[in-house]
């Protein structure tokens, strides 16, 4: 496997999660951002879970098959390891880690990586997508950790464009990267560097992007607070928000 000359934010996070799939150009970029912000693993751990609940959710809902988008590496609760009986394929663009995704999968019936663009679901090879899922049933599809790398109209097409592929009853799960991150303007100016800039968000410009997605009662929320059973009791936190998530049927 070639040696990454440029950092990958999926490895970067393989690395804050105790993953051993990153290399020391990833390990380096995690270090400068930690200089700024030294929570950003508890940040992603918390994302993670994120990813754990809505999956367990969306699988109670009837759906075994699933599609992620902007998947990272596939371990450290990622989604076939919180919802091993289900089909999952998961995409990327970056090279290695769809290399180092198709390794760690080798050996699993379930689940496989392939190529996607998560700004043109054209780029994704719909043989593979039913090779490795079967013949397409109500889909879940988890939109994590990507879309603050899109601009709006793209991410808006891109959602309408998957509405009306996917069979009506299937769900998506999302989230955004809420206002907290422009307390940080050095992260930014690092993110860009790695050549991802980011789109920040709050429930208000995220509502409309969603355009024909219905969301489901549990609405947009700070991913801590997403629960597939919302508590009674609302804890108030002003705190800035790093990511808000949401979860949008068909
Ligand atoms: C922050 S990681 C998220 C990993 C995982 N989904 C999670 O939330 O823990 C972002 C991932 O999105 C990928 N990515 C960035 N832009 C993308 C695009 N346009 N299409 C597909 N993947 C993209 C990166 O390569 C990286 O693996």
């Amino acid at each position: 496997m070639k040696t990454p000359s440029i950092p990958n934010t999926g490895r970067i996070l393989d690395y804050w999660l105790g993953g051993s799939h990153h290399f020391p150009i990833d390990v380096e970029a995690a270090k400068v951002f930690d200089t700024v912000y030294p929570n950003f693993p508890t940040v992603f751990r918390t994302l993670r879970d994120y990813i754990g609940r809505v999956c367990r959710y969306i699988e109670s809902q009837g759906i075994n098959q699933f599609l992620v988008f902007g998947s990272g590496i596939p371990t450290c609760g990622n989604v076939h390891e919180a919802v091993p009986q289900a089909k999952v394929l998961y995409t990327d663009i970056d090279a290695i880690n769809i290399e180092l995704g198709k390794e760690i999968l080798a050996n699993n019936p379930n689940a496989d990586y392939a190529f996607c663009d998560a700004t043109n679901f054209d780029t994704l090879n719909r043989s593979i997508v039913t090779q490795v899922l079967g013949s397409i049933q109500r889909l879940g599809i988890i939109f994590i950790g990507v879309s603050a790398f899109i601009p709006d109209e793209t991410l808006a097409n891109v959602l309408d464009t998957l509405y009306d592929w996917v069979p009506a009853g299937s769900f998506l799960a999302l989230d955004f990267d809420g206002e907290a991150g422009m307390q940080y303007p050095k992260v930014l100016e690092l993110l860009e560097s790695t050549g991802e800039p980011l789109y920040m968000r709050n429930p208000t410009t995220i509502r409309p992007l969603l355009g024909r997605w219905r969301l489901t009662t549990h609405d947009i929320v700070p991913v801590a607070a997403w629960q597939a059973e919302p508590s009674s009791i609302l804890v108030e936190n002003k705190e800035p928000v790093f990511m808000y998530g949401c979860v949008a049927y068909k």
